[in-house]
């Protein structure tokens, strides 16, 4: 049984979409092991706590980077954890963090990187004009939006979006997309090489 953790800072639909397609068996042999907050009121915790879920609430207000990291590794630590997928976690990771998981480590991202990473990937987007958009599950290395590329969707930016239409429909495609992500990571049936993951 893989165990799953995940760190989330808000509404939590990433996450609840995880934790549906495990208990569908979507991503077989799996659990949620623990669901992480650095932010007390998200709501998303309030939906792990409905689910039964185990969660961990550790403001990120007082302490460095790393101190926090560290706390929150130590709980990843104690519930078992193989894999951490940050989904709506909005703070940077610390190298100490990143390298104590490495490669263990997703995220995922609502537009095509490398284009529009950072804040308001969505607005960015539609501001650009482009006539695509979507999401990308990528593994975390130091550069932010940056490291190795699991999976990518596209969807179409329609006349008269809003940031608001197209944030649905790229979020929409980013549960489906976080889901096959993870089951790829947690079968094992890849390799990295470079940038690049090889599925097998
Ligand atoms: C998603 O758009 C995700 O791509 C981005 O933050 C948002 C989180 O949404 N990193 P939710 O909390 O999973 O609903």
């Amino acid at each position: 049984m893989k165990r799953i953790g995940i760190l989330i800072s808000g509404r939590g639909s990433n996450m609840l979409a995880l934790a549906d397609a495990v208990k569908h068996g979507r991503i077989p042999n799996a659990e949620i092991a623990l669901v992480i907050s650095n932010i007390e009121t998200a709501a998303g915790l309030e939906r792990a706590r409905e689910l039964g879920i185990p969660t961990f609430v550790h403001s990120h207000k007082g302490c460095t980077r790393e101190e926090h990291d560290r706390a929150m590794a130590a709980e990843l630590r104690q519930a078992g954890v193989d894999l951490v997928c940050l989904a709506g976690y909005m703070r940077l990771l610390s190298p100490w963090f990143i390298r104590e998981f490495e490669h263990r480590i997703l995220n995922i991202h609502p537009s095509v990187l490398p284009s529009f990473p950072g804040l308001d990937a969505q607005k960015q987007a539609l501001e650009y004009g482009v006539k695509f958009s979507g999401c990308t599950v990528h593994l975390v290395d130091e550069e932010l939006d940056h490291g190795p590329i699991v999976k990518q969707s596209v969807v179409p930016v329609l006349p008269g979006d809003t940031t608001e239409m197209l944030s649905a429909r790229i979020l929409a495609e980013e549960h489906q997309t976080y889901i096959e992500a993870v089951a790829l990571i947690l079968s094992g049936q890849f390799h990295i090489e470079g940038r690049r993951i090889i599925e097998s």
